[in-house]
């Protein structure tokens, strides 16, 4: 094997380990400045060196209530008009929105379709759900099928920039 495949290789179990690392965490990163609805800028928040390290969780998940640390790196895509997340961690499944920099909307990730919780992406203020296409604005409603039913609504507080979503 040449020097240029170890390189690669290297760079590609990099990547491949921080792909893990997010998915451990249940965090899914994308930031919400796609404004084509077929860019599918889901590759995700170019922050991801900000994990961690063993250290706390920008995640807390408690029986129905999820408390997200706004000031953690891993969530700091959050922190900006149009940043989301979809959160998978102890399948939670919620999609959470920052829509005007300071206001939260949060939704359960289980698509109304057919129930699929983890191919989502935020292009032009709407969640896509990628397994066939339906359409949700940010107040969770359905603008395009083939669902026809509107994603359930979580409550939003946030307290000393600690974000808490309550089923
Ligand atoms: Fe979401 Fe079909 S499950 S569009």
């Amino acid at each position: 094997m040449d020097k240029k495949n170890t390189l690669t290789r290297k760079d590609f179990l990099k990547r491949a380990g921080s792909t893990a690392l997010f998915a451990a965490l249940g965090i899914n990163f994308v930031t919400g400045c796609s404004s084509s609805p077929t860019d599918n800028n889901s590759s995700g928040n170019e922050g991801g060196g900000g994990n961690t390290g063993g250290g706390s969780s920008a995640i807390t998940v408690s029986g129905q209530t999820t408390s997200i640390d706004l000031t953690h790196s891993d969530v700091s895509s959050l922190q900006n008009s149009g940043g989301w997340l979809l959160i998978t961690k102890s399948s939670a499944n919620i999609l959470v929105v920052n829509i005007d920099g300071s206001t939260y909307r949060a939704f359960s990730s289980v698509c109304t379709h057919t129930g699929c919780t983890d191919s989502w992406t935020f292009s032009s203020s709407e969640f896509i759900c990628n397994c066939h296409g339906s359409r949700f604005d940010t107040q969770g409603q359905v603008v395009r099928g083939p669902a026809t039913s509107d994603l359930p609504e979580y409550g939003t507080s946030v307290n000393n920039d600690v974000l808490t979503i309550t089923k």
